[in-house]
């Protein structure tokens, strides 16, 4: 069977598709000033469309899907995508990315839909904070989803925790405590240049180091020796053997590109090879001029071979990609 593979010899086995652009938080560091326009509902890609590009996604050797938005969980009857993405031969694993909010309501079905497991977004622990962070005062709905989720066995939860100055780096060692007594993954993650505002900047990032540093005190840690490969995160566990993990996710401070397998397709249908691509590549222009499965193929291996080597974020030059994260697809 080939394989992805990009210009620098990285194997592309991650595929993060957005099902929709639509959210109905606003989380500062993504969408503070609200959604754009919509765009026509015939620019996004239908379930059968996703469907058809995961199956070929799959084929070239994708393991592992994670559904993103967006909030998925606001495109109508999501379940019925998760289905059948969940049924395609060769799939390891399928997550999903969610805010939360209608969680609690939907674990049940989402689990028996096939989904592996979720992770949910939790800024804070105070429900003022969350509220300034977000834009949103549900607090307690999303903790309720968190227990939904673990009920149901959408496990491992992971809990995403984006760091901002002056906002919870005061909270990361209460977050910490959480993930002890929940036994979840808490997982914190740097600010980076991609919020809708364009308000990001460098003082605002609170770096792994930092956060590591922070947990530490309260709670000894101790590296997870596995094979990073192409995780996101650096993990650790709780040197007195408590429950929970923590992954630190530096993206600014510690860069991960060298060893990236992910690639990205938009809820338009738009293939980005890099969260800070500045061009995208249209395989709903693919599918629907009618070309054929080995023509769609031979472009989405061509595609690869354009993924960037890295981010841009920390040289001199860089210019923040023009799509948020609501659009690309977290
Ligand atoms: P799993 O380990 O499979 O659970 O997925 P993941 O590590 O990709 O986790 P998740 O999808 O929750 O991503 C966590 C956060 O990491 C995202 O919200 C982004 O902030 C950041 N992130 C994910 N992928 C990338 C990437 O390719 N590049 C950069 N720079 N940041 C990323
Ligand atoms: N920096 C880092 N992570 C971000 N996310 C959204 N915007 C940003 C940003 N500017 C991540 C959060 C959230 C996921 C959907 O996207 O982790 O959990
Ligand atoms: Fe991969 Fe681009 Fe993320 Fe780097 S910034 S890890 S190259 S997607």
């Amino acid at each position: 069977m080939t394989i992805l593979k990009d210009s620098y010899g990285r194997a592309i086995r991650d595929l993060r598709v957005s099902v929709t652009d639509r959210c109905n938080f606003r989380c500062f560091y993504c969408l503070p000033h609200g959604e754009p326009p919509a765009a026509p509902k015939e620019m996004m890609l239908s379930y059968e469309e996703i469907e058809y590009a995961s199956e070929i996604f799959v084929a070239l050797g994708i393991e592992k899907i994670r559904l993103t938005g967006g909030e998925p969980l606001l495109r109508r009857d999501i379940e019925t995508l998760v289905r059948k993405v969940a049924a395609l031969p060769g799939l390891h694993d399928l997550a999903l990315t969610t805010n939360g909010f209608t969680l609690a309501e939907r674990a049940r079905g989402l689990k028996d839909a096939g989904l592996n497991r979720v992770t949910i977004s939790i800024d804070s622990l105070k429900p003022e904070v969350f509220k300034k962070m977000t834009g949103v005062d549900v607090l307690d709905r999303v903790l309720e989803g968190v227990r939904a989720a673990q009920r149901v066995g959408l496990t491992p939860v992971k809990v995403n925790a984006v760091v901002v100055r002056g906002h919870n780096e005061d909270e990361v060692a209460d977050m910490a405590a959480f993930a002890r007594e929940h036994d979840v993954l808490m997982r914190f993650i740097e600010f980076m240049p991609l919020d809708s505002g364009h308000e990001w900047s460098r003082a605002d990032v609170v770096s792994g180091r930092e956060i590591r540093a922070t947990i530490n005190e309260r709670f000894p840690l101790v590296p997870v020796h596995t094979e990073r490969g192409a995780e996101t995160a650096s993990r650790y566990r709780f040197a007195d053997g408590a429950p929970g993990e923590i992954g630190i996710i530096a993206p600014v401070t510690e860069p991960f590109c060298g060893a990236c397998s992910r690639i990205r397709l938009t809820a338009d249908g738009q293939i980005r090879t890099c969260l800070f691509s500045k061009t995208e590549h249209s395989l709903r222009d693919r599918i629907r001029s009618n070309a054929s499965r080995a023509e769609i193929v031979e472009y989405i291996e061509s595609v690869v071979m354009k993924k960037e080597p890295r981010h841009y974020i920390n040289d001199a030059a860089f210019e923040q990609p023009a799509r948020t994260m609501s659009l690309i697809g977290g």
